[in-house]
């Protein structure tokens, strides 16, 4: 099964995921700072593996004979819209005992509990897959984004084990392209068909019944439903409300944010206007160009049908 990290004699080694799918290079993180880095320049990204990188950064920390507060905060600010990152910072910092060797045990559990929790999330998704089923997502939510099979790619890769699956059809998400790059490869890997699409032909492939159903990750989840997901997620749940498809969020419990009613409070990360302005070293806009650049967007909780975690299957009104 691929692993986006893994922890190696002293050392967090991380598959640098801005080389996928050209080059498999693993980086050797040593500091903290190193695994904030990593978060921000977007090596390793999708919410859970991005807690349970900072869990181990750390572990790092405490290592190194840092301080634990200036390390948690640095590493918890290093993306924003993922709920993950402050709750497996708060997991540890209520730790009793807060040496290395505690903080390592407790980001190990963190890696195995989110795989155990991806195979629970696929199986239960995989319910609500219909047979031969066309099925559109976003983003990548696979196993690279996770400890390993993934949250909405992991129901997808469960239903394709069951025979579900005719094909995906993997939107490229503008702009930084993890459906084109990274879902892509993981489902050559798994040989799972699928059809790569740009964002904007989602609304024709469902008008000409297309697609059977959308199944997507989360960053964070509201009491409400509402959902923070890949920019473009929002605009995917309308489409499939007007075509009365069945719109799934997938997600572990991590990834609830039960301290907010609603989702309108969610800070929504803005990233640099390169990764719009530029396709890797080619500049497309003119110089100057104005940009507006958030990361991700919040859906509305009744324009979702299912929430599937490892508990099973919600449906509004929500009862988390
Ligand atoms: O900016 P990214 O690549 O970290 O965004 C990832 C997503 O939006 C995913 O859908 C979400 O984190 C769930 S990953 C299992």
């Amino acid at each position: 099964m691929l692993k986006p990290l893994f922890w190696d004699d002293g050392c967090l080694r991380l598959l640098d995921q801005r080389l996928l799918p050209h080059e498999e290079k693993w980086l050797d993180l040593t500091t903290w700072q190193e695994v904030r880095s990593a978060i921000t320049d977007m090596a390793v990204r999708g919410a859970p593996a991005i807690g349970i990188c900072a869990a181990y950064g750390m572990a790092l920390a405490a290592k190194n004979a840092d301080d634990l507060e200036p390390a948690r905060l640095g590493l918890a600010s290093a993306r924003p819209t993922a709920v993950n990152l402050a709750a497996a910072l708060d997991r540890i910092m209520e730790a009793t005992v807060l040496d290395f060797e505690g903080i390592l045990s407790i980001a190990k559990s963190m890696e195995r509990e989110d795989l155990d929790t991806n195979l629970a999330i696929g199986k239960n998704g995989a319910k609500l897959v219909p047979d031969n089923a066309n099925v559109l997502t976003i983003c990548n939510t696979g196993s690279i984004a996770t400890a390993g099979h993934g949250t909405a790619l992991g129901i997808i890769r469960t239903a394709h084990e069951q025979g579900k699956v005719r094909q995906v059809w993997s939107c490229e998400t503008r702009p930084r392209l993890q459906g084109l790059k990274l879902t892509a490869w993981e489902l050559m890997k798994d040989e799972i068909p699928f059809c790569s699409v740009v964002d904007s032909a989602a609304a024709a492939l469902m008008r000409s019944a297309q697609v059977d159903i959308v199944i997507v990750g989360a960053d964070r989840i509201a009491t409400n439903g509402d959902t923070a997901n890949k920019i473009g997620t929002y605009m995917l749940a309308i489409l499939a409300k007007h075509h009365g498809v069945p719109f799934i969020v997938a997600a572990p419990r991590t990834t609830f944010d039960l301290t907010a009613p609603d989702g309108s409070r969610f800070v929504v990360e803005e990233r640099g206007d390169r990764e719009i302005t530029h396709i890797e070293e080619v500049r497309l806009a003119p110089e100057g160009c104005p940009v507006f650049n958030p990361a991700f967007d919040v859906t509305p909780g009744e324009l979702l049908t299912y929430i599937v975690d490892e508990t099973g299957v919600h449906e509004p009104p929500y009862a988390f």
